[in-house]
């Protein structure tokens, strides 16, 4: 298996200590290392906490505080197909909230649900996309899709998952 291969639980094969040495550059923020781990990887693996702590001349707390504090970092890899309702103000008055209902029902999982290794889908709450003109908006897979409706919806999610069966 080469590194670039996922295990079985999307998880990924990396050594910490290069993973942060490649990363951890002089004059780079925590934050700024965090991105381009998680741009790496996908997420941030918890056992880089401590190498990170090390290289950025910080606690392990404070490490594992900035990790968990914002939403955006994961410590675990994402599911397959992953979708990222906005549910800002915009798009609530367009009607996202109906649309969250018919995307829990099609595919049978919760927003927000604890994300457990080997879910195949998993639907995340996020708060503007930036196309509020062209509410309601969603990510699928980290791909914009802008004024989506349920019938969209459903056609985007086939083709993701048609996706996942080609190259599972
Ligand atoms: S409020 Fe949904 S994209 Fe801005």
């Amino acid at each position: 298996m080469t590194l670039e291969e996922p295990h079985l639980d999307n998880s990924i094969a990396v050594a910490p200590e290069p993973l942060v040495q490649r990363h951890a550059q002089p004059g780079m923020s925590l934050l700024a290392v965090l991105h381009a781990i998680q741009d790496e990887l996908g997420y941030v693996p918890p056992d880089t906490v401590a190498p990170l702590a090390r290289a950025m001349n910080l606690s392990r707390a404070e490490v594992h505080g900035v990790i968990t504090y914002y939403h955006h970092f994961r410590t675990q890899p994402a599911a397959p197909v992953t979708v990222q309702l906005c549910r800002a103000e915009a798009c609530r008055s367009m009607g996202t909230e109906a649309l969250a209902q018919h995307i829990e029902a099609h595919t049978g999982c919760r927003f927000d649900a604890e994300h457990r290794h080997g879910a195949t889908v998993e639907l995340e709450s996020v708060y503007c996309l930036g196309q509020c003109a062209l509410s309601p908006a969603l990510m699928l897979n980290g791909t914009l899709h802008a004024k989506v409706t349920p019938q969209k919806f459903d056609a985007l999610f086939a083709a993701a998952n048609k996706c996942v069966e080609v190259t599972a």
